[in-house]
Order: C-alpha cells, then sequence, then structure tokens
C-alpha cells in the first residue's frame, strides 16, 4: 500500500473514533511522576503557603512544573489539613493529560466538586445535590436529566430575558459613570445576573419575593463560606496567619448562614413551582428537587456568571478601541440585516464568538477540575507515560492546560479571532466546561449542562452592549475568584451610527 494511501485509511480511521478519543502513544518513555508531599501535615501546610501567599496560583504551578522539568507532577492541593482528609493530588498541566478528567470510565467524580474538601450538606438542605454526585450514582441521571429538560424548556425565554436585565445593568453603569470619575462594575453585574436567573427559573423578580431588593447579597452570604478555603481575600502579611486560621484550615459552619438559606429556599419552592412540577416525571420529589435547582441556579449559574462577566470586561477592556469598533460594527451589521438580536443573527458573529471563546480560554471561569482514578491507569503527558494507581486524585489546573504552548501559538496573548475560521478545529482544546467545546453534555458525563448557555449569555452580553456603546476604558485586578473590574470610561454609540443602524 503506498504511503499515500496508508496515510489517507488513517485519517478515515481517525474521522469515525469519538471525538475524545486520544490515541494512546506508544513512543513515550514510562516515566515515575515527580514531586512529592513532603513531610506528613508540615509538606501539605508548606504547599498550602506556597500556594496562598509565597507563590501565588500560577506560580505555584509554574514554579513545580519548572523544578520538574514536568507538566505532570505530584503535591499537596490547596487548602491541605484539617480541611482535606488527604490532600495528597497529581497535578496536571497539559492539553494531553487533562482530558483524563472528562472520561467517566477512568474517573470517578463523586464528592470532589470542590475538590480535596467537601463542603457540608447542611448548606443544601441535607443533599448532595448534583454538582458532587458521580454519573455512576443513579441520581445523577435523574437530576441532570431533569435539568436538561429544564433548560430546554426555557430556550425561548433565554434571550429576552437576558437582554432586559442587560439593559437595566448597563443603564445604572452609565448613570453612575455620569457622576463618578469610575464605578466598579461587579456589584451592578451582580445584582443583574441574578434578577436575570431568578426570573428564567421562577418567572419573577426576586424583588417580589422574601428576597427583596438585596437578593443576591443574601445569596452571596451563602456562597462565600462553601468556596472560602479556596480563596485569599490578599491580606497584609501580618494577616495571612489568621486569615489562614479562619478560613483555610477548619471548615465554616453551615448554621451561621441557615436563616439565609432558608430565605432563598423559600423564595424558590413558593415562586418556581413550574419548574419544580416537571421533577415528578424524573421521579424525583420536590423538596430534592428545589435544593438542587437553588444550587443551580444560584451557585453553578449565578456564580460562574459573577467571574465570566468581568472578565469578558477585562480582556476586551485591555484589547482597547480597535477591538471594540470590530466588535460594534460586526454586531449592528448583522442585527440591522436579521432584524434582531436572534439565535441565528448571533450564530453569524464569528468575531463576537471567537471573543467569547478566547476569553474562556485564556481565563477559564472554574480553573480547577478533579477525579480520582477509578483503576491502575496510564496517563500521557506530551513527552511521557506515567502510571496512576487507583484511588489516586488528579488535579487539573486548567489554565495551565488551555495554554498549553504545544496547542496554541502564543498562549499566553489574547487573540480575538484564534477561533475564526480554522482556528474553530481548536475548540477541542478548550475545556471551560469540564469537558471539550467540540463536545456536548449528557446525563453519563460530568460537562456542564449550562454551556450552551453561557456561551450565549456571553456572546448576548457583548451584542447588548455594543449595540448600546462604542468603548469604554476600565481597570482589572484579581478579586476573590475572578476579578473586579472598574469602569473609568463609557461612550455611548455616536448619533450618526444610531441614525445608520435604524436605516
Ligand atoms: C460561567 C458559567 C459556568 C461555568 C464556568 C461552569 C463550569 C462548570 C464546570 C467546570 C463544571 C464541572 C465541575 C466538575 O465536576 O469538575 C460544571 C458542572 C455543572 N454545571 Fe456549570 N458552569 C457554569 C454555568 C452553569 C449554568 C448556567 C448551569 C445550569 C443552568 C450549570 C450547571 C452545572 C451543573 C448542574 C453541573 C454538574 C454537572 C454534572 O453533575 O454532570 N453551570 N460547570
Amino acid at each position: 500500500m503506498s504511503s499515500l494511501s496508508s496515510n489517507s485509511l488513517l485519517r478515515d480511521l481517525e474521522d469515525q473514533l469519538p471525538s475524545n478519543y486520544e490515541k494512546e502513544r506508544e513512543d513515550l518513555p514510562l516515566k515515575e511522576i515527580p514531586g512529592g508531599y513532603g513531610l506528613p501535615f508540615f509538606g501539605a501546610i508548606k504547599d498550602r503557603w506556597d500556594f496562598y501567599y509565597n507563590q501565588g496560583q500560577d506560580g505555584f504551578f509554574q514554579a513545580r512544573m519548572t523544578q520538574y522539568n514536568s507538566t505532570v507532577f505530584r503535591a499537596n492541593g490547596p487548602p491541605g489539613p484539617f480541611m482535606a482528609k488527604n490532600p495528597k493530588v497529581i497535578v496536571l498541566l497539559d492539553a494531553a493529560s487533562f482530558p483524563i478528567l472528562f472520561d467517566m470510565t477512568k474517573v470517578e467524580k463523586k464528592n470532589v466538586f470542590d475538590g480535596t474538601y467537601m463542603p457540608s450538606t447542611g448548606f443544601t438542605g441535607g443533599y448532595r445535590v448534583l454538582s458532587f454526585l458521580d454519573p455512576s450514582e443513579p441520581k445523577h441521571k435523574a437530576l441532570k436529566g431533569y435539568f436538561l429538560s429544564v433548560l430546554s424548556s426555557k430556550h425561548d425565554n433565554f434571550i429576552p430575558l437576558l437582554r432586559k436585565s442587560l439593559t437595566e445593568l448597563f443603564h445604572t453603569l452609565n448613570s453612575e459613570l455620569s457622576s463618578k470619575k469610575e464605578v466598579q462594575f461587579n456589584p451592578i453585574s451582580d445584582t443583574y445576573s441574578f434578577e436575570y436567573v431568578f426570573n428564567l427559573f421562577c418567572g419573577k423578580t426576586p424583588k417580589d419575593t422574601i428576597l427583596g431588593s438585596k437578593a443576591n447579597t443574601t445569596v452571596d452570604t451563602w456562597l462565600v463560606p462553601q468556596v472560602a478555603p479556596l480563596i485569599t481575600i490578599g491580606v497584609s502579611k501580618f494577616l495571612q496567619l489568621a486569615e489562614d486560621l479562619l478560613i483555610h484550615t477548619f471548615p465554616i459552619p453551615p448554621f451561621l448562614v441557615k436563616s439565609k438559606y432558608d430565605k432563598i429556599y423559600q423564595a424558590f419552592s413558593t415562586s418556581a413551582t413550574k419548574v419544580l412540577d416537571r421533577a415528578k416525571e424524573f421521579a424525583l420529589d420536590k423538596e430534592e428537587a428545589c435544593h438542587n435547582l437553588i444550587f443551580l441556579a444560584c451557585f453553578n449559574t449565578y456564580g460562574g456568571m459573577k467571574v465570566l462577566f468581568p472578565n469578558l470586561f477585562k480582556w476586551i477592556g485591555r484589547a482597547g478601541p480597535s477591538l471594540h469598533a470590530q466588535l460594534a460594527h460586526e454586531i449592528r451589521n448583522i442585527v440591522k440585516q436579521e432584524g434582531g438580536v436572534t439565535f441565528a443573527a448571533i450564530e453569524k458573529m464569528v468575531l463576537t464568538k471567537s471573543v467569547v471563546y478566547e476569553v474562556l480560554r485564556i481565563e477559564p471561569p472554574v480553573p480547577f477540575q478533579y477525579g480520582h482514578a477509578k483503576e491502575d491507569l496510564v496517563i500521557q503527558s506530551h513527552d511521557a507515560s506515567f502510571k496512576v494507581k487507583k484511588g489516586e486524585m488528579m488535579f487539573g489546573y486548567q489554565p495551565f492546560a488551555t495554554k498549553d504552548p504545544k496547542v496554541f501559538e502564543n498562549p499566553k496573548k489574547f487573540v480575538a479571532c484564534r477561533f475564526m475560521g480554522k482556528g474553530e478545529e481548536n475548540l477541542k482544546y478548550v475545556f471551560w466546561s469540564n469537558g471539550r467545546e467540540s463536545e456536548d453534555p449528557t446525563v453519563d458525563n460530568k460537562q456542564c449542562p449550562g454551556k450552551d448557555l453561557v456561551v450565549l449569555m456571553a456572546r448576548v452580553l457583548l451584542v447588548e452592549f455594543f449595540l448600546k456603546y462604542d468603548t469604554f476604558t476600565c481597570v482589572d485586578e484579581p478579586f476573590l475568584l475572578g476579578t473586579m473590574v472598574t469602569f473609568t470610561s463609557l461612550t455611548k454609540v455616536s448619533k450618526f451610527h444610531q441614525l445608520k443602524s435604524m436605516e
């Protein structure tokens, strides 16, 4: 057989394989996983201090990757004692080894949503909610099937409801900026993001419930203790020990926020009646469905938006006015051609879509993913194979895996058009949803069921913004699990453009 025909046969065969299939390479040397855990207890405390204070998140991984000259190594994952029973992990930092975490035949995802520790089920009415279940547990199938069906029933509400909340968001931002030199975007974004989420699932504004006008602050009070072990507030050196003892060492007990959670439960159980009535089709009882809905709406969706929306403005703000002009041009032209902001119109916005994927690649909103080996396995980086023992925990740090220089050119650079044209092929290396962007969530995997909604929300945010504004300036700084964005100027769409887009 000529080499040409054997190559094309190989390509044909590869085309028939599932797209998440990674060929196991036999040419790679089998190596011991480098790194280690240090002395019991003290090793984990040292790694924790390196992670939060001495080296910082990226610095922690970068230093070890350089020291061991490997993208796979052993270390203690944060937060460590006494929060986690066992902080020992195998860190994965490249695009070749990371996807083992998506393979449900090889890894178990039970109780690993937050990593090496699991917050008390006291935060969720005594239930282990969907995010903590492994697909091998029957409840996972029932709950995920239920939510996938709830989401598809809401399809027609996604765009109009979001546009309504975004109109108010940008109106508030603009009017605050007219009287102040600078305005923090996050608190305004949080208010209207929650307004949207509540409206989507409950069919009314949270203001008309027991949650009142400060609904999202009540939700924040419930959210923060669950993620506190992963946060540093950025305190001065003198206060680091106090912060470490307070939030990284012992879990914050749920009774402290029980009254807030009771309010949230009351608001959802009395307002989301239509959504909750559907639970029985999936053999779920209403109470369990309601606690799950709260987690999905308030933690997964609202919590995700708290990080994603500021991230979008951070990167687009940094890119500057020429990208703003290109986005405005694409968005306004297509909306005009298509006669409105529709799914079909958004699908045609190739630059807008690429920008959203690039933000999700360069700064994935949920940076950590975990899984326990279900059996003895061999994992592969680009350069070597490594044996992992049954029960060992793998910890993927996604911001490095999606900046893998062997996959992406100039990986640390924000390239707005990266996923346009042929670049779309590299979407299989975009992992923000705990799966490849080229694949879909199912009841049998742990990929985010909000994947399409999240991408849509980000696109609609840009569409709504650039229909109203020409450009903006902002500054950004790290803040809790994401970024604080502060707007310093906002330029409304010029009268000339307004007239043109109405022609
Ligand atoms: C920016 C927004 C979001 C981000 C970054 C995000 C990210 C993720 C990630 C990384 C996971 C997997 C975690 C793991 O097991 O390791 C996940 C799971 C999940 N997400 Fe999202 N998500 C977002 C929004 C949403 C939305 C809008 C929904 C639903 C409306 C949602 C519902 C869920 C649920 C229920 C799971 C658990 C899936 C399962 O058990 O199979 N998320 N999400």
